[in-house]
């Protein structure tokens, strides 16, 4: 997949305000920091298109960028942020929960995960909300450029077999980095592919 355009089209907070045409959309959900927005600039070879921050919580609505005039990368709050209030989580994880359940158009949902670190509680436990609700997902381990080749392998490969542990089976894994561009194209050949895939949505 060439990625030839990409622009934003429309933040918002309620999943009902979203984009009303029928394409396929892909959205990107993940703790706080765990590199979103970077990856959505990666994909796109556009570093300004999605906002980034070193600081967690920049992104707090549903962000569109309609790419090749086709569908669209969907740009999610992250979840999980400790400096936020109870009550200001609550309300990013509501927003996240309510497109994810109701968004007929998101063909597929990438769960993005820091492959630096081991499985976290957090993590784990929203998983578990996308099985209980149905919610197919992919796995996009992140930040790898910050490991060594070697140390990158091994924690993903850890990562993928604790998962194991719970789940009968692993859903497709990308190994990814916004710095180095790696698992750029296999994510964009993945999206390509569902691409071709008629989408059904049924009210
Ligand atoms: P929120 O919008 O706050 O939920 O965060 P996000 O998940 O969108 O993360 P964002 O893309 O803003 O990135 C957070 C920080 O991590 C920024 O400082 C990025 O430069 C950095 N970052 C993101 N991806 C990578 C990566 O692949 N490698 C490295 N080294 N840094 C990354
Ligand atoms: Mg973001």
């Amino acid at each position: 997949m060439i990625v030839n355009t990409a622009r934003f089209v429309v933040s918002n907070s309620d999943v009902k305000k979203c984009p009303q045409e029928i394409r396929h959309e892909f959205a990107f959900i993940g703790r706080s920091n765990v590199g979103k927005s970077s990856l959505i600039n990666m994909l796109t070879g556009n570093k300004g298109l999605a906002q980034t921050s070193s600081t967690p919580g920049k992104t707090l609505l549903i962000n569109h960028f309609l790419i090749n005039d086709q569908w669209f990368l969907v740009d999610l709050p992250g979840y999980g942020y400790a400096q936020r209030s109870r009550k200001g989580r609550q309300e990013i994880l509501h927003i996240i929960q309510d497109y994810i359940l109701n968004r007929m158009q998101m063909t597929c949902l990438f769960l993005l995960i820091d492959g630096r670190h081991k499985p976290q509680k957090i993590d784990l436990e929203f998983m578990t909300w996308l099985g209980e609700n149905s919610i197919p997902f992919c796995i996009v381990f992140t930040k790898l450029d910050k490991l060594s080749s070697s140390a990158a392998k091994v924690a993903t490969a850890n990562y993928c077999t604790q998962l194991l542990d719970m789940w009968e089976e692993l859903p497709p894994v990308f190994r990814t980095s916004s710095v180095d561009k790696r698992g750029r194209e296999q994510l964009l050949d993945y999206i390509e592919e569902l691409c071709k895939l008629p989408l059904i949505c049924d009210e």
